[in-house]
């Protein structure tokens, strides 16, 4: 059996641990995390009996790992998955691949030459109800669109994102980028983002407004934001309109009912991590999945970049990278 070491044991890492335990195929062999309390907190809760480690090279001296899942804090994960990668092993990631698309490009190649697998989470993308609501745009709709998307998500722990710089673009708004990227097929031109700190609500807190324009003369606002009151919250896969000429449509989940799918199976996040297992498990050269994913990266280096200098970015192109 492929063994794991699980690398960063925060808030999503329960999520990880209840799918692979579900699937089966991967024993989780190193909890790794800078804070112990975290990592024995985990174990504990899952009644695990794995190494603890502060390291990826500590744990790989306690333990024989073939694959690392990456669960740090987003500005952590190029650093993370480039060194396992270069130990030779698997890494399934938790969102942003990284934060910028030459980096991305770098975990791409790296793992295409060492024959390793490359995946990381899409579970917005890849919602099973927003998949839905993206068929019956590309079915009644023609472009050129108009897309507006609100997500305000409150959260029990804020974890890293008190001192994230930009923790709206950076974490939450790549959900977005994913899920537009199925909406429009069209080429993405420019990204003018701004995002606001409101601190004066939680440390946390703060809201991005961003504005993509597409080839195709499609158009995308994305209000997005980290807010306190649960009573405000949309569902953390947002509250979607799109408009054409003689088209409408709109795709806005309960919150109360968020994670479960409309009609009854696991959930998007449990799908992909079970997906990710499958292209583990084949036979074969390891697949990099990861590579379809590097159009978000572009755009959340655009929108990095925009949120810095104050301006609207071209979207840098991704060059193909198909073997
Ligand atoms: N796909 C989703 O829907 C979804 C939802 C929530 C979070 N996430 C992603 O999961 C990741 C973690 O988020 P979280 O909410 O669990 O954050 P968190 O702050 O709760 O946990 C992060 C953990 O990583 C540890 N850590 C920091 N640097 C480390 C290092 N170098 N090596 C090992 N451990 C380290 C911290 O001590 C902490 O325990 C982020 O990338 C976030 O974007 C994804």
């Amino acid at each position: 059996m492929m063994k794991a070491a699980l690398i960063g044991c925060g808030a999503i890492a329960g999520r990880w641990v209840r799918s692979l335990l579900t699937d089966g195929r991967i024993e989780i062999a190193a909890l790794v995390d800078p804070d112990h309390q975290a990592a024995r907190a985990l174990a504990d809760r899952y009644e695990l009996t794995p190494v603890f480690a502060t390291t990826l090279d500590e744990a790989l001296a306690l333990a024989r790992v073939d694959v690392v899942v990456n669960l740090t804090p987003p500005d952590h994960h190029y650093r993370v998955s480039r060194e396992a990668l270069a130990h030779g092993l698997h890494v399934l990631t938790e969102k942003p691949l990284a934060l910028n698309l030459p980096d991305a490009l770098d975990l791409v190649h790296l793992a295409r030459e060492r024959g390793l697998l490359l995946a990381v989470m899409q579970n917005r993308g890849t919602d099973p109800g927003f998949l839905a609501f993206r068929d019956t745009v590309h079915l009644g709709g023609r472009a050129p669109f108009v897309v507006t998307a609100d997500t305000l998500v409150t959260l029990p722990g804020p974890g890293f994102r008190s001192s994230q710089h930009l923790p709206v673009t950076t974490d939450l708004a790549v959900h977005a980028f994913d899920q537009v990227r199925a909406l429009i097929t069209a080429p993405p031109t420019e990204v003018t983002c701004i995002e606001t700190p409101t601190g004066f609500l939680a440390p946390h807190s703060s809201i991005a407004v961003i504005t993509l324009r597409f080839e195709d003369g499609s158009l995308f606002t994305y209000r997005g934001g980290y807010t306190v009151d649960p009573f405000l919250r949309t569902d953390a896969n947002g509250d979607w309109r799109i408009e054409a000429r003689g088209f409408a449509a709109r795709w806005a989940p309960d919150p109360a009912s968020s994670g479960k799918t409309a009609e009854s199976g696991p959930p998007a996040y449990q799908r992909c991590i079970t997906a990710m297992i499958r292209a583990l498990h084949q036979t074969g050269s390891a697949p990099v999945p990861a590579a379809d994913n590097l159009g978000s990266i572009a755009l959340l280096d655009a929108a990095l970049r925009s949120a810095g200098s104050s301006r609207s970015i071209q979207v840098p192109e991704v060059p193909d990278v198909r073997p």
